[in-house]
């Protein structure tokens, strides 16, 4: 997405580097980071002098290192591993062993990676990936300021990766920048957010801006309301001590949603260029207008989970999950609506939910038009006049369809619902695995277009932060408010019924 030559630009292989993951011993460095890596291998976007330098605390040698990744990279593999480009990649994988807080294991990672350099001809070139906890975010950053690993010359480019959550607050993201921006500069940070490597969420500047018809009608004129929905059919998967802490809010809307809502948001950016995206994309959150708490309890629901079925399966209640407390004040649903304070959208709502344990796996965003300015069908199937819809699929099924109204044959008008359906199967092509391939490989090549830049993140925040305030001094008395394997509480059904809208679940 750097340019409109984004295509070829894709097909020459990345920087050659030194790829550092900071956790190496982590779930993330098995499920997602070296599975992404091993794709890119095989399809030829690794440049030829690369090496990966994992530094974690656990006792590993390399010859241990990669087979756990091996054993790992098959189970996540569905396909099945090539042998030649596993091979290819895992002579490249070296361990360290080290404690951040400990300057030494940063002075051995700048030997190992000029040994990479040497061994492997990777350059002095390298990425710092923090797959780690958070709370070890600034201890790493502090650790490779001090041992000037940060600095680049001429010669070669030093990057830093960082995953989510950053921060959990306004003022705790504010500090973490600060923390940050005073050993990198923010030209060589990359927020990463997994959402946006998925191919149908950058699909949506394509679908907006490659095509001349539905720009004109992306308006408050034409548009009654937006509707965006992550419904996940799983609950917190033994990650209980995480998400006490987090909660949907953080762990999804702050980040992946808001995301999505200024893609669909945005004015057209000047150029396809990092700064020109980006720029647009902060806008549409400063615009949104912040939630005063008398609006927070009438404009969000939140709710949790109790004992359900999902897929016809008897699944637990939330408080009853591990690591979870029993009285547990954890939002694992929330619904908001929000306003985007510009011309563009004023007065047209977006509504946002989304919620563990749901009833089914689904993330859309439904751009709900206005109604006909007269009903003529009305006397014939009123029932049947419903507004047209346009609605995104981004997972698990890809693609996107346009509802639109037709006459049935025969001798009375009757009216149906129909769709132009554009699926993403159609291209006979696979998405990436993981969709993390994406997003590496553009760190890799240092295109920020797809990162969170630091006054989003901020702006992100602005808006979650008071919402959360609210949450946090009024206990929620209801919870749990849904069942486990339903669409979410009552109460987030009525916050669209007030209005006399009602959430789309799919058809
Ligand atoms: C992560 C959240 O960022 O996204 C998880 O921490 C969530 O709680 C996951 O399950 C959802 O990602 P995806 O790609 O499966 O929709």
């Amino acid at each position: 997405m750097a340019d409109a030559s984004g295509a070829s630009r894709a097909q020459r292989p990345a920087d050659p580097c030194t790829f550092v993951i900071f956790g190496a011993a982590g779930d993330l460095t098995r499920r997602k980071l070296i599975p992404a890596l091993y794709n890119l291998q095989v399809v030829g976007l690794l440049p030829e002098s690369f090496s990966i330098v994992g530094v974690a605390r656990r006792e590993y040698d390399d010859d241990a290192f990669r087979k756990e990744l091996f054993d790992d990279l098959r189970r996540f593999t569905p396909g099945g591993v090539d042998a030649h480009a596993w091979s290819a990649l895992q002579r490249r994988i070296h361990f360290l062993r080290g404690d951040f807080a400990d300057h030494e294991t940063f002075h051995r990672l700048g030997d190992a990676i000029q040994t990479c350099a040497d061994t492997h001809g990777s350059t002095r070139n390298a990425l710092f990936y923090l797959a780690t906890p958070p709370s070890q975010f600034a201890e790493v950053v502090a650790g490779l300021g001090a041992a000037d690993l940060a600095r680049e010359d001429a010669g070669h480019w030093r990057r830093l990766v960082v995953e989510k959550p950053f921060g959990r607050d306004l003022e705790s993201a504010h500090e973490l920048n600060r923390q940050i921006g005073a050993v990198f500069e923010e030209g060589q940070i990359f927020r990463i957010d997994h959402y946006l490597g998925k191919e149908t969420v950058q699909n949506i500047l394509v679908f907006r801006f490659a095509n001349g018809i539905f720009e004109p009608l992306w308006n408050r004129r034409y548009v009654d309301h937006v509707q965006i929905t992550v419904s996940e059919d799983l609950g917190v998967e033994g990650r209980g001590k995480y998400y006490e802490e987090a909660g949907v809010l953080r762990d999804m809307i702050q980040n992946h949603m808001f995301q999505l809502l200024s893609l669909v948001a945005m004015e057209p950016p000047i150029s396809f260029q990092a700064e020109a995206v980006r720029d647009e994309k902060v806008k549409v959150l400063h615009a949104i207008s912040k939630l005063e708490p008398e609006e927070v309890l009438r404009d969000t629901v939140r709710g949790q989970y109790g004992e359900g079925f999902v897929d016809h399966e008897k699944v637990p209640a939330y408080r009853s999950e591990k690591d979870v407390s029993p009285s547990s004040q954890t939002e694992t649903f929330a619904a908001l609506k929000l306003h985007v304070e510009n011309w563009r959208w004023a007065d047209v709502p977006f509504y946002l939910r989304s919620g563990k344990r749901m009833a089914r796996r689904a993330t859309e965003i439904v751009i709900q038009f206005r109604r006909p300015p007269l009903l003529l069908f009305q006397g014939a199937a009123s029932k049947d006049i419903e507004p047209n819809r346009l609605v995104m699929h981004i997972q698990p099924t890809e693609g996107i369809a346009l509802h639109i109204k037709a006459k049935r044959p025969g001798s009375a008008i009757q009216l149906n619902t129909v769709k132009l359906d554009f699926n993403y199967e159609d291209f006979g092509e696979q998405s990436p695995a993981t969709g993390y391939e994406r997003l590496l490989y553009d760190a890799m090549v240092g295109d920020s277009t797809l990162f969170h830049r630091s006054d989003m993140v901020e702006a992100a925040w602005k808006i979650a932060s008071p919402i959360l305030d609210v949450w946090s001094t009024l206990k929620a008395r209801d919870f749990p408010n849904y069942a486990a394997g339903s669409t979410g509480p009552d109460a987030a059904d009525a916050l669209l019924a007030r209005d006399g809208r009602a959430w789309w679940n799919g058809e």
